[in-house]
């Protein structure tokens, strides 16, 4: 059986770009294959946090993987820092990292545009993602667009390990959604759909309640000729509009610019809003009642255990092969 691995930072919200660009294709893999979903909390600390807010963001998150659909029985769930094997071997890759190659990251470069103090974390953050991929000998990396290029890296850096010293990595594939591998910011919709966005309105949020999802979509902004169509050109509001139609309604956007042809905006966002709230009800139901539960800490628990024993072996393998500590039988 093939290894996927996964991660979502539990910086802040999540999004319904999270969800659509990557929640979706976990809870569709986990039948197929050999699951490992993380929650990145050491990710999230390249930028400052909150350390309350953070503690409250990781539960939330792990309380939303599985109110999406993830089932325990079928995927390891677990906190990033509750394997220190990640901060371990994500050291040996940073010592393998270029910092050039570091700084030509397009998230590196984004997230450190015009800030006067920029953690030293920051940059090296890829060899850590790195880490958490090669770890788990995984074959699968299912993400949104805008972490491709982190993996070519993380490919990069276990190429340039098994060259030096010896074949011990797995090199992974990115897997992208064909359809909604970039949701666009309902505020501006030529930028990626983003949590750290500061206007609220640009994005939707896995609990945003119904009044909320209306407002938001009832705001997004479009273009001023009133035609529902696919055009991601001249059209990248009703585009990205439509994309999250589509997706979530299950129909295509052929189907979709049929259904509103000589139809108005209005209409179609009151019907999307709706489309929205149908499925993230479902969803905030199991969140609050699990939010509540013990079911939470004994899935952390047990996939802390379980990542700790495969993590550990290849933590080993690593050391081994460059030379750190001492042998050992
Ligand atoms: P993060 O937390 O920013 O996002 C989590 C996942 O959501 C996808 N995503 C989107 N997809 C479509 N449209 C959007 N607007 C959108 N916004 C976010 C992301 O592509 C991602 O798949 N570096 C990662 C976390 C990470 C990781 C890993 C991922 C750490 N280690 C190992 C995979 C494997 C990140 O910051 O994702």
């Amino acid at each position: 059986m093939k290894t996927i691995f996964s991660g979502i930072q539990p910086s802040g919200v999540i999004t319904l770009g999270n969800y659509i660009g990557a929640m979706r294709q976990f809870i569709e893999l986990q039948h197929e294959y050999n699951c490992y979903f993380c929650i990145v909390d050491q990710h999230a600390i390249t930028v400052p946090q909150d350390r309350l807010e953070l503690r409250k963001n990781i539960r939330s998150l792990a309380a939303l993987y599985l109110a999406v659909g993830i089932d325990p029985n079928k995927a390891t769930l677990f906190i990033q820092s509750e394997v220190p094997a990640h901060a371990q071997a994500g050291w040996m890759l940073q010592c393998i990292a270029y910092i050039g190659e570091l700084e030509r990251m397009t998230q590196f470069k984004d997230k450190s545009a015009g800030k006067e103090a920029v953690s030293a974390g920051l940059l090296t953050y890829p060899p850590l993602m790195a880490a958490d991929i090669l770890l788990y000998k995984t074959d699968i990396v299912p993400v949104g667009e805008d972490q491709k290029q982190h993996i070519e890296l993380t490919r990069d850096l276990a190429e340039r390990f098994n060259k030096r010293y010896g074949e011990i990595f797995t090199l992974p594939e990115p897997r992208i959604p064909k359809v909604g591998a970039r949701i666009m910011s309902l505020a501006d919709p030529t930028k990626k759909m983003s949590k750290s966005d500061p206007n609220k309105k640009a994005f939707i949020t896995l609990l945003d309640d119904a009044k909320t999802i209306e407002k938001k979509i009832k705001s997004a902004v479009t273009d001023s000729d009133g035609v529902i169509k696919y055009d991601k050109e001249n059209k990248p509001g009703i585009t990205n509009l439509l994309n999250i139609y589509s997706i979530l309604a299950n129909k295509s956007i052929e189907q979709l610019e049929q259904e509103y042809a000589g139809k108005g905006y209005g209409e179609f966002k009151a019907d999307l809003a709706q489309v929205i709230i149908d499925t993230l009800t479902p969803i905030q139901e199991k969140y609050y009642h699990l939010m509540e539960s013990d079911l939470l800490d004994q899935v952390l628990d047990e996939g802390a255990e379980k990542a700790n024993q495969v993590a550990n072996k290849m933590l080993k393998k690593m050391e081994n092969a460059m030379g750190l500590g001492r042998k050992r039988k």
